[in-house]
């Protein structure tokens, strides 16, 4: 029985199984849970559509004095919402029933308790119903896992910090998040864990034959050239592995023997020396961060703590080498069994995983997007431009935290990716606030306007204060000036 709660309206018109119309004389919001009860349960609805209407001021009056005027006489400022409800489900067993409700059912206000049960379940809080914030949200951590997740948004609603209170309540459970920092961002958090900061450190020996081609720039359509570099990559590793030898100076001296060599056509002459100066470029640009000695990246992870694998210092190229070098061995790690579980958030994902271009992360992400569930490698892939985000990758993230988006493109993108977003809260999107996020996936029993939390251990993506920036440059230099004048007018002074 639900004749306790608050009536707030009315069933009218045409209902389906999905969507009902209601009217109200309750100021009710939108996003606001209500209970509906019919077909022997009690099913709960989400407000996705309101109007406030007075019926004795229609649209069409064009006289602001007739509109007082109106207001102004007896019954004249009577007024009722008419609404649109998404029927999600019954509060039993989360199904939506068969049979719509018939008009004239009553709508009632969802209360605490069976919001707190629906919502509070799962073992990680991101924060509270924005309509509600007595009620916390959790998500169930194996399901967002496994089934991957997409934190969409545009720049500066509150992505980072959405995965870092993500975050930190997967490290209270043990779990072994890796983020691939591409701002560096998340460096000098502080989590409830350690925060196991990895410098993006390259051991060659550590890649794969296509990471090294793409890393020296060698194009698609160069055989000639990637030829000889299968040659020598192949020489080098054997010496590598029975005398310890240096990989790239192994194959810069079988590569430099064999353009010693006589039977060679011009154009594979050509060829050796393109690959000789191609290594010899790489080498020069990626002194600083190529190690030969730097043990394997995947060992260096820690369970239990926030693994960063720090990007902000590398060009995409550079990152997009280190997340599939990573991701492709993190999937074998975990098919062997050598590994815990781990959840990997993909920063600015539309550079690793773009819609039009091949990178060779997007491959992996692509692989771990649709074998991850059975190994336990889950994806979090963060963007700002869903649109030109790969749409297989994004298809398979099974939960979405959805937060401001403004271009339709980007929402339409969104829209065909997430199969439960339907078209009454894409148009909520644009007015969404910083931190304002509509939840939706496996990992939440009903979709939710959510107002997430805000992380406390500070990461440094806020926007810098760029007007503080200038004021304090003008100073410097002013001070520069004084100084300056006072030493030539004391040189003078003598
Ligand atoms: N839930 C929240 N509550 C309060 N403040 C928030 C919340 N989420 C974000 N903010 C604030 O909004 C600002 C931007 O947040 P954040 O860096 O997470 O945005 P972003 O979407 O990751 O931006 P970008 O696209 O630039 O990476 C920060 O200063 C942050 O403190
Ligand atoms: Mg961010």
């Amino acid at each position: 029985m639900v004749i306790a709660m608050e009536c707030v309206g009315t069933c009218i018109g045409e209902a389906s199984p999905s969507e009902a119309y209601f009217i109200s004389k309750h100021i009710v919001k939108f996003g606001e849970y209500v209970l509906l009860e019919y077909d022997g349960k009690k099913v709960l609805g989400m407000i996705t559509e309101l109007k406030r209407i007075n019926p004795y001021i229609p649209k069409d009056i064009h006289d602001p004095e007739v509109v007082d005027r109106i207001l102004s006489i007896e019954g004249g400022n009577e007024e009722f919402i008419r609404g649109k409800i998404k029927l999600l489900g019954d509060t039993e067993k989360y199904e939506i029933p068969k049979i719509p409700p018939k008009p004239g059912t009553k709508v009632y206000k969802a209360d605490k308790k069976i919001l707190k049960k629906i919502f509070g379940s799962g073992d990680i809080k991101i924060g509270v119903l924005a309509n509600n914030e007595e009620v916390e949200v959790c998500l169930d951590a194996k399901t967002m896992v496994t089934r991957h997740l997409a934190i969409l948004a545009i720049t500066g609603s509150g992505k980072s910090n959405t995965v870092s209170v993500i975050v930190n309540e997967l490290v209270k459970l043990n779990a072994m998040p890796i983020i691939f920092d591409m701002h560096s961002e998340y460096v000098d958090a502080k989590f409830a864990s350690e925060t196991n900061v990895l410098e993006p450190k390259l051991n060659p020996v550590f890649l794969s034959f296509q990471e090294l081609k793409k890393l020296l720039n060698i194009d698609e359509k160069a055989y000639i050239q990637e030829r000889f570099l299968r040659m020598a990559y192949k020489e080098a590793m054997e010496n590598v592995k029975s005398k310890g030898a240096s990989l790239m100076d192994e194959m810069l001296i079988y590569l430099e023997k064999t353009a010693d060599t006589k039977d060679l056509t011009q154009s594979e002459r050509n060829a050796v020396s393109g690959v000789i100066s191609k290594i010899n470029d790489f080498l020069d640009k990626y002194e600083d961060i190529l190690d030969e000695h730097s043990p394997d990246i995947i060992k260096s992870l820690k369970q239990g703590a926030v693994n960063v694998i720090d990007l902000g210092q590398v060009d995409e190229d550079y990152a997009d080498v280190i997340v599939s070098h990573v991701l492709r061995r993190l999937l074998y790690a975990r098919k062997n069994r050598e590994i815990a579980p781990a959840f990997c958030v993909l920063e600015e994902a539309h550079i690793l995983a773009p819609a039009y271009r091949t990178t060779l992360s997007k491959y992996w992400i692509d692989r771990i997007a649709r074998e991850g569930r059975k190994f336990g490698i889950g994806l979090c892939l963060v963007s700002q431009r869903p649109k030109s985000l790969d749409a297989n990758s994004l298809s398979q993230a099974n939960n979405a935290i959805i937060m401001r988006l403004v271009e339709p493109s980007d929402q339409r993108h969104v829209q065909q990716a997430s199969e439960r977003l339907s078209d009454d809260l894409l148009q909520h999107l644009p007015s969404l606030n910083v931190g304002e996020a509509i939840v939706l996936g496996l990992m939440i029993k009903f979709p939710a306007l959510v107002k997430i939390d805000k992380f406390e251990g500070k990461i440094s993506g806020s926007d810098p204060d760029v007007v503080k920036e200038w004021i304090e440059m003008k100073k410097e230099k002013e001070k520069l000036e004084k100084e300056m004048k006072e030493e030539v007018e004391e040189f003078y002074s003598w």
